[in-house]
């Protein structure tokens, strides 16, 4: 196949993965033709490599790089890849409505091995609408997210190839920088260095520029797991596979952290930075406090905890794991540097 024949396929099985009347299997299906596709393009191949840098993570100061071999395995997330391209893709054309300076400039901060996310979206622009700017602190993984862009020939949206890390690096350029694009994240912003990353990336870019995700919050909340699994009893019977409302047996507690483009280091080194009661009702066995991760990614686009590993909640309290009385209250603070993490404590 040539280039040009490998960007068609790649186009088509984008368009099935974004496709709103795609379901779930057809989305697995094209991610994996994705992939497939990606080895056959002389990408790195996550499913065979043993090459032992493939599989070398790095402690930044930030936080943790993955491994380019975990990095290349995202992509089989389906929901996170397929709302981070769509929130890119969106926010591309918004901003090519919106101001008349072209090409706008991404950066795409920890692109992986195969700038996933900028890829996908650059199947949808010119070179004259957009110039994606690739970073990563691992080599490797550049090495092959230019090989790929290079067989599929779409160079020519592809500006910079940086091997950097994200929390250090400088914008230099004469244009503006419009959009950062970063997923460098674990739920509960724990051991990734998604709040180091957009705390010095975010004000890099100009007026209006756009930080995807737009926000992240983690949510402390009171969960009724007797509620939840009745219910899922209840339509297992009917015969019901629909996602149920799990707001239902939720309570909101606290919003422990919140991060946007606008937030600033002080936020995240108050000590507390949230506190949480827990309520009276609180006494059930099987009722649990967890830490709900919600990734806004642009708009519409947003990430629930049952959507992918990066939201799915955290427990920090059940009968049999930090039982906790109702009326205790939980302290709660965020450790930035090396080993990022929300940290709780708590006292009656
Ligand atoms: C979870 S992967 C996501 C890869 C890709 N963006 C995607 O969505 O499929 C995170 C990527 O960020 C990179 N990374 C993490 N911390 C970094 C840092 N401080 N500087 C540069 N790259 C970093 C990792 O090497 C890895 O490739």
């Amino acid at each position: 196949m040539t280039g040009n024949n490998f960007t068609h396929q790649l186009k088509v099985y984008t368009q099935l993965l974004l496709d709103e009347e795609s379901n779930w299997g057809e989305r697995r299906e094209s991610l994996q033709q994705i992939h497939r596709l990606f080895a056959e393009c002389g990408a790195m191949d996550m499913l065979q490599t043993d090459n032992a840098t493939d599989r070398e993570a790095v402690w930044l100061e930030g936080g943790y790089a993955v491994s380019p071999y975990s990095a290349g395995m995202c992509l089989f997330e389906i929901v996170r890849t397929r709302l981070f391209v769509l929130g890119l893709i969106n926010a591309i054309t918004d901003l090519l409505q919106l101001q008349k300076e072209r090409p706008i400039q991404v950066l795409d901060a920890g692109c992986g091995p195969y700038a996933l996310l900028s890829l996908l979206a650059s199947l949808y622009f010119t070179k004259e609408e957009v110039q994606f700017h690739l970073l990563d602190i691992h080599r490797s993984n550049m090495q092959s997210a230019g090989k790929l862009i290079e067989s599929l020939e779409l160079s020519d949206r592809f500006d910079s190839y940086l091997v950097a890390d994200a929390c250090t690096f400088q914008w230099h350029r004469q244009k503006d920088l419009n959009i950062v694009i970063a997923e460098t994240m674990l739920n509960g912003l724990r051991k990734e260095p998604q709040v180091a990353l957009t705390l010095h990336l975010a004000p890099q870019l100009c007026t209006n520029g756009i930080f995807i995700p737009e926000k992240i919050s983690v949510d402390c909340r009171w969960h009724d797991s007797t509620g939840q699994q009745r219910k899922l009893e209840e339509m297992n019977e009917l015969g019901d596979n629909s996602i149920p409302d799990y707001s239902l047996f939720e309570e909101q507690l606290c919003n422990v952290l919140t991060l946007t483009k606008d937030s600033v280091k002080d936020y995240f080194l108050q000590s507390p930075v949230a506190k949480a009661l827990i309520p009276l009702h609180h006494t059930s066995q099987k009722d649990q406090i967890r830490l709900y991760t919600t990734i806004n990614v642009y708009k519409q686009y947003i990430m629930h905890h049952h959507d992918s590993s990066l939201t799915a909640p955290i427990t920090i309290s059940q009968p049999n794991k930090n039982p906790l009385q109702p009326g205790t209250t939980i302290d709660f603070w965020y450790a930035i540097e090396n080993m990022p993490e929300i940290k709780w404590k708590a006292y009656s």
